[in-house]
This record gives C-alpha cells, sequence and structure tokens, in this order.
C-alpha cells in the first residue's frame, strides 16, 4: 500500500551492481512522470535516460553525496547505481526554471515511488555540477539539468527513526545502517487541536 512504498521509498547510495536497469524501465518512469501535474501545465520538464556504465560514470563523476557523512565517499566502490534520470527544464518553453522547481519535486517523488514499486531505489541528486553534467551528455544549451535520480538495486540498510530534541542529522551506525530521523508528527502541523 501507499505508507509502505513510502517507508521503503528512503534514500539508498550503495547498489546492487548486477541488478541492471533497462531503458523500458526507465521509460516506464517517464511515463508516470508525464501523469504528474505542472504548473500552467507547461510540462517543462525533459529526462535523459542513461542505463549504460560509460554514460553511468561520465554522470556519477561530478554528483555529491551525504554532505553530513564526511568520513565516506558514496557509493562505496563496486556499488555503483545501474541507472540515472537527469530531470532537465526546457529553456524554450520557459525562460524561469525556478518556476518549475516544485514541478521537478512532483516528477522526481512519483518517479521515485514507481521505481519502489518494482522494488528498485536510489536517490535525488541535487548536488551535482550542472556544466559538467551538460557537458558530459552532450546536451544543447536550452536542457538544464535540475535534479537527477540515481537509482539501482539497494544493497544498504537504512531505517527512520524519530528525531529528538529537533536534531534531523542522518547518520550510520556501527553496522552501517543508515538512519534517517523524522520530525515528530506533532511538530508538523501548525495548528493544534
Ligand atoms: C531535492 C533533494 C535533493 C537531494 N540531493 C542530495 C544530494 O545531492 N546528495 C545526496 O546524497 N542526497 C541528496 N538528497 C537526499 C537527502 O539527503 C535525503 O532525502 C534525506 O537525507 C532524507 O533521507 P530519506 O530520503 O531516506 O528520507 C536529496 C533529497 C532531495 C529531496
Amino acid at each position: 500500500m501507499l505508507f509502505d512504498l513510502l517507508e521503503k521509498n528512503r534514500s539508498y547510495r550503495n547498489f546492487d551492481s548486477a541488478g541492471k536497469i533497462s531503458r523500458e524501465v526507465l521509460e516506464g518512469l517517464v511515463r508516470a512522470a508525464r501523469l504528474c501535474p505542472s504548473a500552467s501545465n507547461l510540462q517543462t520538464l525533459k529526462y535523459y535516460l542513461s542505463c549504460e556504465e560509460e554514460t553511468n560514470r561520465q554522470i556519477l563523476e561530478h554528483l555529491r553525496f551525504a554532505g553530513a557523512l564526511k568520513d565516506k565517499k558514496f557509493p562505496y566502490p563496486g556499488k555503483e547505481a545501474t541507472a540515472y534520470v537527469v530531470i532537465c527544464h526546457d529553456t524554450r518553453i520557459s525562460a524561469s526554471p525556478e518556476r518549475f522547481w516544485k514541478d521537478v519535486g512532483i516528477v522526481a517523488q512519483t518517479m521515485m515511488l514507481a521505481a519502489a514499486e518494482l522494488g528498485l531505489g536510489g536517490c535525488m541528486v541535487g548536488s551535482m555540477n550542472q556544466v559538467k553534467i551538460q557537458e558530459v551528455l552532450s546536451m544543447p544549451d536550452n536542457l538544464l539539468p535540475q535534479l537527477i535520480l540515481m537509482l539501482g538495486k539497494p544493497a544498504e540498510r537504512v531505517k527512520i527513526v524519530t528525531a529528538e530534541d529537533g536534531n534531523v542529522t542522518y547518520f550510520r551506525e556501527e553496522d552501517d545502517t543508515h538512519v534517517v530521523p523524522k520530525r515528530p508528527l506533532a511538530e508538523l502541523i501548525i495548528n493544534k487541536e
């Protein structure tokens, strides 16, 4: 059900490299994104699909991960993702990418949930060198990378805990389980009864 999927849909940064993802699967994710709401229904977002080793490697070089875990470098060697979706804004449709940042979030989560339903997982990556990504993927100037979905068959444990005293910094336990504190429900609702 939806809540199970939402719980399973954590950010994963290590993968089983044998868990290949086909182009058809990635196209299925775009089919899901296509059905999403869009500001003024302008549908400015375009998608670069990568499931080849070479383009995967080129994309990964220009991404950064888990800034709070300074002593770790993700993904671990041999645990790289097997696919990426580069969500781009098309300036030929609108000259203002920031007007569509909310659209980016909506399609990103929709695609991550569609991937989770297939037993896949990954991480949204906003920390990237946009110019380099454009360059290595030979993208025309009108396509501006906004957010990248890194995808694969997850190979790490991630768990949610309730944040205490407002501490929401994620961390790793001794056995390398990745722990994600979420603020308690009561902290999220503004108008208490
Ligand atoms: C818009 C957005 C951008 C993100 N960018 C990065 C990133 O550049 N690198 C990274 O390692 N994680 C990134 N994340 C993942 C967050 O760190 C992650 O969502 C957060 O730690 C909570 O973990 P959870 O997704 O398992 O709930 C991003 C998440 C979002 C929503």
